[in-house]
């Protein structure tokens, strides 16, 4: 889809629908719906009088012009409350209008920069959230489908009358696009089944990617793995027939001030059936997403290494099958990490947290103080949070803080949890350092205090997207499947602290 800005009248706009909205409450519009209004003898005001349009978040209003102007059609969209007006909301009446004009089999629109006139938002604020709106909202996964024949948009116009605001919306809508890209890349890697999506898939994509962007690359495979004696990972692969692979892109964007640095680490599960502590088979399909992390990590360099911010940022992904083999590690097992410390394998379906030990660690003899890991790592996170947040958890309130304004900035909900010393007991064990379950009770905390343990004195932030990985619904600028959660927030992660 092409996205850019045009500064003509929107009543002179030849495409098959323009988009104006409405602040609830507002009976008498102003601005570019007012404009169109106007044109089309008060046909808005009417449907506002007559409490048919009440600007309610969301709702759409389809009027055809008949020829009064030059757009065949025009969309009221709701805005809601402008007491409740933000950028997220910007982006969810965009996804909605553009999936319901595709409904229609609509091909171009033109729409005014929500909220950017009286709404007071910054214009390129707008515009990035109406292009991350529409690309994120009309991504679909369809490529196994074999009688595809679906209609896409491929022309959206922000239309701007007011030239001194064209330089930022044509820069709003560049992050923008480099952002949904991006995000749609990590959903795509994710929605991938597991028999295409393998780690050697995934370091495929990755080198891909560090090819683009001009990224430092480097994919160990099992024999390297096990030079650096990363027993957990290694104990993890061994159900598998599918070569494990350890991914590093390096994006260098402050050569003169090296330790100018964050890492990022993600979970590469390319499938997780349990291991020998086998999953229920209800839902077992979804363990196709719990590489989420991994693609997430990756597909953020993908996005930096456009976006180009003064900092070097490390991603370290560790990628293999959680799988069943006669090889397969069991429950009792004990593995060494590459730090040093024994784990004792209570459940094998706590291989995330096995994983990510190595990953980190590894991270840290790279040098990297600051770690940010994201990981589909426990079901009990979405008894606490639900699909609505990702949980996070962490040892340093700085790092931790700058998380959540990242979080906040991107519009992926982000809510902080305790990691208090007293949680470490439920995990010791009897025969090795400790073991890698904490029970039921507070089963996220525990699981995150023990990818802490492998931290090594380094800031770090640990992302439980075991919840919003996926979506079952289509909601805002979610679609069902694969949400790539934390896209967003690690490259405005990244940005923010190029900038401290
Ligand atoms: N990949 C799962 C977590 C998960 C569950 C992600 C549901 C998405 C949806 C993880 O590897 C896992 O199995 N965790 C166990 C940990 C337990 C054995 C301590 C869990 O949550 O049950
Ligand atoms: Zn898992
Ligand atoms: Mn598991």
């Amino acid at each position: 889809m092409e996205i850019n800005v045009v500064s003509e009248d929107i009543t002179k706009q030849k495409v098959s629908a323009v988009v104006v909205n409405l602040f609830e409450g507002v009976s008498n519009p102003k601005g570019a719906t007012g404009a169109v209004d106007q044109a089309l003898d008060g046909a808005i005001s009417k449907l506002i009088l007559d409490g048919e349009t009440t600007g309610k978040k969301g709702e759409i209003t389809l009027i055809h012009t008949l020829d009064k102007i030059v757009p065949d059609r025009v969309v009221v969209v709701g805005l809601g409350k402008q007491s409740n007006f933000t950028c997220d909301v910007v982006r969810e009446v965009s996804a909605k209008v553009c999936r319901f004009l595709r409904s229609k089999g609509i091909q171009d629109i033109s729409t005014i920069a929500h909220g950017a006139g009286i709404g007071g938002m910054d214009p390129s604020e707008s515009a990035q959230a109406i292009t991350e709106g529409a690309l994120l909202g009309l991504y679909r996964f369809s490529k196994y489908k074999t009688d595809n024949q679906t209609i896409d948009i491929n022309q959206l116009s922000i239309v701007e009358s007011d030239q001194s605001k064209i330089s930022d919306l044509t820069e709003g809508i560049s992050t923008g696009k480099i952002l949904s890209d991006a995000t749609n890349f990590c959903r795509s890697m994710a929605n991938e089944p597991a028999n295409h999506m393998t780690p050697t898939r995934m370091s495929e994509l990755a080198q891909d990617v560090a090819k683009d962007g001009n990224l430092e690359i480097q994919v160990f495979d099992k024999d390297s793995i096990e030079k650096f004696q990363m027993g957990a990972f290694l104990g993890v692969a061994l159900g598998s027939d599918q070569p494990p692979k350890l991914i590093v892109m390096k994006y260098i964007g402050d050569k003169d001030n090296l330790s100018n640095s964050v890492g990022f680490v993600g979970k590469g599960i390319t499938f997780d059936t349990g291991g020998i502590s086998i999953k229920p088979s209800m839902n077992m399909s979804e363990m196709k997403t719990d590489m989420s992390g991994g693609a997430a990590v990756i597909s953020a360099m993908k996005a930096i290494g456009q976006l180009k911010p003064k900092i070097n940022v490390t991603a370290v992904v560790p990628a293999t099958e959680n799988m069943i083999g006669s090889s397969a590690q069991r429950p009792g097992d004990i593995v060494k990490t590459m730090s040093g410390k024994t784990i004792e394998i209570d459940n094998t379906d706590a291989e995330g947290r096995l994983i990510l030990a190595d990953a980190i660690y590894y991270a840290r003899s790279l040098g990297l103080e600051r770690i940010v890991d994201v990981a589909t790592l426990t079901g009990a996170i979405t008894i606490s949070l639900g699909k609505v947040c990702t949980g996070v958890f962490g040892n340093d309130q700085f790092l931790i803080d700058q998380v959540l304004l990242a979080g906040n900035q991107s519009g992926e909900k982000m809510w902080h949890l305790p990691t208090f010393h007293e949680y470490g007991n439920q995990y010791k064990s009897d025969v090795a350092d400790i073991k890698n379950t904490g029970g039921r009770a507070a089963g996220s905390i525990t699981g995150a205090k023990i990818i802490e343990e492998f931290t090594d004195g380094a800031s770090w932030v640990h992302l439980d997207i075991a919840g919003t990985a996926r979506s079952n619904s289509l909601d805002g600028d979610k679609v069902k499947g694969s949400t790539g959660v934390t896209v967003r927030t690690l490259v405005a992660l990244a940005i923010n602290l190029s900038k401290i």
